[in-house]
């Protein structure tokens, strides 16, 4: 599909903006560079009659962006259309599942389409501006939103940073009309000390840039055009007052001189509370000198740059600058040729039978088979009794999961929709809720327990509902929560045989239960279709293929743990150093250092073997390629999908390296008994990293090299880099 790049706009726009610019006051000029949503703000419309507006974030009525602008275009002195932007982080109307289980589908060209239908719907409702991809890389499950974003590696989150971008910025959409993409949270935001949402981080340059700038760099270069700097401190600098990140990075070294950079929700007014200003006027200074251009709802700007200016503390060129890059975005959009948007459109739109077809096929890609001991797929019988347990059984609002406030509870189907759509005639369903998801002291455990003594099998649904994950919902405990567990081990009396649905925001840990129960599926918050794609799965009419994004901790205390992680000097797999009794190693004493499940892993109803590993460039020169392929056989009895996965270990480097890093994938199609020979090529440049100076290098030397199926199996090789 063929999608905008707005990164580096035409002489056109330029002369237009430079025709514009030349007749704005300076308070018109500040005008454009302050973002407000009308919850908040008082006088809106005399605001927008004089100009002291941009953009407007948090309204969908397509007949109230029509209002406002009307009355910017027609009623303000120099008519410049406004900005509408919104958060569409995993679908407009249509939810789809959460961008965490997106990326278990490991299917870049899946989440394009996803992506563009989110934008298809967004944009006939009258939003330009998205803020998404979350491209956040996070290793730690406290945090809340780690929904929000692709998971801990970097790899699968540029692909999925690329697919993303390109859908939003699709061309063809519903009126002519054209989005452009925010990659966000500008930057590290994700690696928020003890997973505690805005908590300070702390990453060297060199994991900044090997690990959370990649996946920025990989949208911007895919066109998107703007980008949202972060609520959290990189090192003692606020992401909104860092001209490291802001100005040397993004604009000097990358060249992004046209992107726009708007500032989080009220990110500028908290520098004060970081304690970098002293005051809104310091903070608009700060903000602004470091390379933020557009104010969203702190008021800053627009209450202190044209005295910051008069007075000599912000040359006026550094508004022009930032106003450029506003009114070019809005040229580019095409906003001042078609401001107004079709409020027909919507009713032709909105959950198109199309997009609900296509949220289910994401929701059973990406939901994630972590156990199965053969209980699944269920066989059923018409005599057969099915015991639907847990509050998460009927739940129409959990699956819609985070930032998706333009879902309805009404649009979903909850599992016990999905089992009733599903299920052969005859066969009975008993429903129990059995407790709340938390904090509500409802309790049926006896009627739960009855119900499962009845039945054949229990399939239990618990988890997280959505308000547990997302913005301010930081946990710190990673169980099940509530009495959730206590109703399972009240089942798990009556020896039926159990399945557990697990619906989360994140990864949880499973270790007190999982060794009782016969399968584990997760299933995310999967969108509006999630309940028929997990009862599809479990009946054995879709064969599960997902594969985890992230890394489910065995206990909270490993976190942050994640497959990429350092050697160290003293690691558990070598003979430990021998300094007193007994040999040291880099462990616990009582808990093993491997997680409950790896990331890339996940289960299908039917077995694959890799075999035949062939090194075709067993010496890689430097601007090479390096060439690897496998033979995968499905060697079980149903149809299903892989996907293959390529790691490489650089074993001696300049600095220390990860013991694998993520480097290839591919999704397969495999009918029973098919073999597929499976080619993985990657340049040499994507062996690098960025070495004692901080400078990105690609170091000749020996590697190792695995195919497989996940972070911790696989056929494993050796090559070498050569200068
Ligand atoms: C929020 C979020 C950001 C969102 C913005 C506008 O606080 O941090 O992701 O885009 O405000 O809603």
């Amino acid at each position: 599909m063929i999608h905008y790049q707005f990164t580096h706009l035409s002489e056109e726009i330029r002369a237009r903006v430079d025709a514009l610019l030349a007749q704005m006051t300076l308070e018109e000029k500040i005008g454009q560079m302050n973002q407000v949503t009308p919850h908040w703000t008082s006088d809106l419309e005399a605001q927008l009659r004089t100009g002291q507006i941009g953009s407007i974030l948090g309204i969908i009525d397509p007949t109230e962006i029509n209002r406002f602008q009307r009355i910017a275009v027609q009623e303000s002195r120099l008519g410049i259309p406004l900005l509408i932007g919104n958060d569409v982080i995993h679908g407009y109307r249509t939810v789809f599942p959460i961008p965490l289980a997106e990326a278990c589908t490991w299917d870049p060209a899946l989440q394009e389409q996803a992506s563009r239908v989110a934008a298809a719907e967004a944009a006939a409702c009258g939003t330009d501006w998205i803020f998404a991809p979350m491209v956040d890389i996070c290793r730690d499950p406290r945090w809340g939103r780690i929904a929000e974003g692709a998971g801990e590696d970097p790899f699968l989150g540029r692909a999925m940073a690329r697919a993303r971008v390109r859908g939003f910025q699709s061309a063809g959409l519903p009126g002519r009309r054209r989005i452009v993409a925010c990659p966000k949270h500008y930057v590290a935001y994700g690696a928020a000390e003890a997973g505690r949402d805005y908590n300070s981080t702390d990453p060297s340059e060199r994991t900044l840039r090997d690990v959370y700038l990649p996946p920025f760099k990989a949208a911007f270069d895919e066109g998107a055009g703007t980008t949202m700097s972060a609520f959290n401190e990189i090192g003692g600098i606020p992401a909104t007052a860092n001209s490291f990140t802001l100005k040397r990075v993004l604009r000097e070294e990358w060249g992004f001189a046209d992107m726009l950079v708007v500032s989080d929700y009220n990110a500028i007014a908290e520098l004060v509370a970081h304690g970098i200003a002293a005051d809104l006027k310091e903070a608009a200074r700060k903000a602004i000198m470091a390379g933020v251009d557009m104010d969203m709802m702190s008021f800053a700007y627009i209450r202190h740059l044209a005295d910051l200016v008069r007075e000599g503390s912000v040359p006026e060129a550094a508004i022009d600058a930032a106003v450029r890059r506003i009114l070019a975005l809005k040229f580019a959009l095409g906003l001042f040729d078609h401001p107004y948007i079709d409020e027909m459109l919507p009713a032709q739109v909105i959950l198109h039978p199309e997009h609900r077809a296509l949220a289910l096929e994401v929701a059973r890609r990406s939901m994630v088979l972590l156990k199965n001991d053969g209980l699944l797929p269920l066989r059923v019988a018409p005599t057969s009794k099915i015991a639907l347990i847990g509050p998460l059984a009927d739940d129409h609002a959990a699956p819609l999961g985070c930032w998706a406030w333009m879902g309805r509870p009404e649009d979903v189907e909850s599992v016990l929709d999905g089992f009733q759509a599903c299920l052969p005639a005859g066969i009975e369903l008993d429903h129990v809720r059995g407790c709340a998801v938390w904090r509500d002291p409802f309790e049926e455990f006896g009627r739960a327990e009855a119900a499962a003594r009845a039945a054949d099998v229990a399939v239990l649904v618990l988890g997280e509902d959505a308000h547990m994950s997302g913005e301010a919902r930081s946990r710190a405990y990673l169980d099940l929560p509530g009495r959730q567990q206590a109703l399972l081990e009240r089942v798990l009396t009556t020896g039926t045989p159990t399945v557990v649905v697990l619906m989360s925001g994140r990864p949880l840990v499973l270790t007190p239960w999982i060794d009782r129960v016969n399968a584990v599926l997760q299933a995310w918050h999967g969108g509006i279709r999630a309940g028929r794609a997990v009862a599809e799965i479990l009946l054995g009419q879709v064969n599960p293929s997902g594969k985890l994004s992230v890394t489910f901790p065995r206990a909270l205390g490993q976190v942050p743990i994640y497959y990429a992680h350092k050697n160290t000097g003293r690691p558990l797999q070598g003979t430990g150093t021998l300094q007193f009794a007994d040999p040291f190693w880099s462990r616990y004493i009582d808990e093993e250092n491997e997680p409950c499940f790896p990331f890339g892993y996940g289960l299908s109803y039917t077995t694959y073997r890799y075999d035949n590993l062939q090194i075709e460039t067993p010496v890689v020169e430097m601007g090479g390629t390096l060439r690897v392929s496998a033979t995968v056989t499905n060697t079980g009895t149903m149809a299903g999908e892989e996907v293959v996965q390529l790691y490489v270990r650089d074993l001696v480097g300049s600095v220390t390296r990860p013991v694998k890093e993520l480097k290839g994938f591919q999704r397969i199609a495999l009918a029973p008994g098919e073999s597929v020979r499976v080619s993985l090529a990657v340049p040499a440049d994507e062996l690098g990293f960025h070495g004692p100076d901080n400078r990105y290098v690609v170091e000749p030397g020996a590697f190792r090299v695995w195919i497989g199926p996940n972070s911790v199996e696989g056929l494993e090789g050796e090559f070498e880099l050569r200068a």
